[in-house]
């Protein structure tokens, strides 16, 4: 079985009839490599001929050979930063050479992207058409242009393999229907690298989704049967009109009061825990929604019973209370009037602290 791989390269110019039947491949691995900027790689040039004379990698990069086989070298190449041919090659049967070639290509995240401006006014049942443009975004097999009507996503079309060196241009046709008025469309680029381990790069045009973690704003404790307000704050988020806020406690919805407020969303709950429900803790969860995002943030709250029969316990508090200050009050009178008895001369005393004792000095 004959495999060819890549193609055969003259040594030295000269008869091309040399390289005809000569068995054996050489290879890369891994091959059609994409690498972030500034990565390094590791490469590994092989071959099958049974005893290669030598193998090698022909690259502009600086390279290390870090590792042999005797049918095999292992390359480190560093900073690579822009796109570059790797040749391996490998001397066979004197001068036949096989070379393998592959590209190793440096991703660039999509720029800016533009959606060209629509006509004011849109007839209902209309198509029309949007064209949106994304600079860079590299390698293109994997940039992806979506179309959005406020966060959701209408339709999504693969970029072509354009010169990744100029924008391209995807465009959607849209039948205008009754809620599109006011509506923003914006267009969003996706590189998506995950399979490569390397991620997916997004870029919209005018309406980015953006939702950071929720707040919860809560006491710890809550007592059976009091009033108490639950809330869940999130900002930076945008557009804050399409989001929802959800809180539940112990697993059941709660009703809430939401507030917009520019990039702000606040829900808040009043809360009673009825009599007879469990004590413990109880899950307050929070959940924010915007777009496909999702966020949730929790927080166990304490249910807890205040001890029985309370109202007699803060009426003798009370009670309790009363008396010691009557008595304070009688001890302070008799102690003030012994003063005065004792003293003939009386003080002058600013005016503000003049009146409460007034009562005292026109006793007897
Ligand atoms: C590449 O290697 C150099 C030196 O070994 C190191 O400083 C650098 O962080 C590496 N770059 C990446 C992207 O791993
Ligand atoms: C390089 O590739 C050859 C052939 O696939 C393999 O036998 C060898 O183990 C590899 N070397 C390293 C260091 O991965
Ligand atoms: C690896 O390379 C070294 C130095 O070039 C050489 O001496 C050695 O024989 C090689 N090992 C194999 C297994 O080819
Ligand atoms: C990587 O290469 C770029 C451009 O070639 C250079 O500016 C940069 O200093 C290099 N970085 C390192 C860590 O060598
Ligand atoms: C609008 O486009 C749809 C499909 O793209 C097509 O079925 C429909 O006939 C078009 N309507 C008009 C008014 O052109
Ligand atoms: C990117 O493109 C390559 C080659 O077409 C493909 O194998 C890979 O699955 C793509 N990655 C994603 C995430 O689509
Ligand atoms: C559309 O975008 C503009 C500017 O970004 C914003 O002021 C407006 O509220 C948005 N409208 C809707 C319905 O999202
Ligand atoms: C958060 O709320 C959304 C919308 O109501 C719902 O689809 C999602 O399942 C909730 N997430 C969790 C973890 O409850
Ligand atoms: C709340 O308590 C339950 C059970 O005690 C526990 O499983 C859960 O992880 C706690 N949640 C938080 C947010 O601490």
């Amino acid at each position: 079985k004959l495999l060819i791989k890549g193609w055969w390269l003259p040594v030295g110019g000269g008869d091309y009839s040399v390289f005809a039947g000569a068995p054996g491949i050489t290879w890369i691995e891994p091959p059609d490599l994409v690498i972030t900027p500034g990565g390094n790689l590791s490469v590994n040039c092989s071959t099958d001929c049974d005893q290669p004379q030598f193998i090698g990698l022909e690259t502009q990069l600086v390279k290390t050979q870090v590792d042999n086989g005797t049918r095999w070298k292992v390359f480190l190449l560093k900073n690579i930063t822009q796109d570059t041919l790797l040749h391996c090659f490998a001397n066979c049967f004197g001068d036949a050479q096989m070379i393998y070639s592959t590209t190793v290509t440096v991703i660039q995240p999509p720029e800016p992207v533009t959606l060209e401006s629509l006509p004011q006014w849109i007839p209902v049942g209309q198509n029309f058409s949007l064209r949106c443009q994304v600079w860079s975004g590299k390698p293109r097999k994997n940039l992806t242009m979506a179309l959005l009507r406020g966060p959701q996503e209408l339709s999504r079309q693969a970029v072509s393999e354009q010169d990744p060196g100029k924008a391209a241009e995807v465009t959607f046709t849209v039948t205008a229907s009754r809620e599109d008025h006011g509506v923003n469309f914006s267009c969003r680029a996706g590189l998506d690298l995950r399979a490569q381990g390397l991620g997916l790069y997004q870029k919209s045009s005018s309406i980015p989704t953006s939702l950071g973690a929720p707040r919860l704003l809560a006491p710890k404790l809550l007592e059976v049967g009091k009033k108490e307000t639950l809330r869940c704050d999130i900002d930076k988020l945008f557009p804050v009109e399409n989001a929802q806020i959800h809180l539940s406690l112990g697993g059941r919805n709660l009703n809430t009061t939401v507030i917009r407020d520019q990039d702000m969303l606040r829900a808040t709950a009043i809360v009673v825990i009825a009599e007879g429900e469990k004590e413990g803790q109880w899950e307050l969860t929070c959940n924010v929604t915007l777009a496909d995002q999702n966020r949730q943030v929790q927080e166990n709250l304490t249910v807890y019973k205040s001890p029985r029969d309370p109202v007699p316990i803060v009426m003798g508090v009370l009670l309790a209370l009363g008396l010691a200050a009557m008595a304070g009050a009688i001890a302070t009178l008799c102690l003030w009037q012994n003063l005065r008895k004792s003293s003939y001369q009386p003080q002058t005393l600013p005016l503000q602290d003049r009146t409460p004792m007034e009562g005292p000095e026109m006793g007897p």
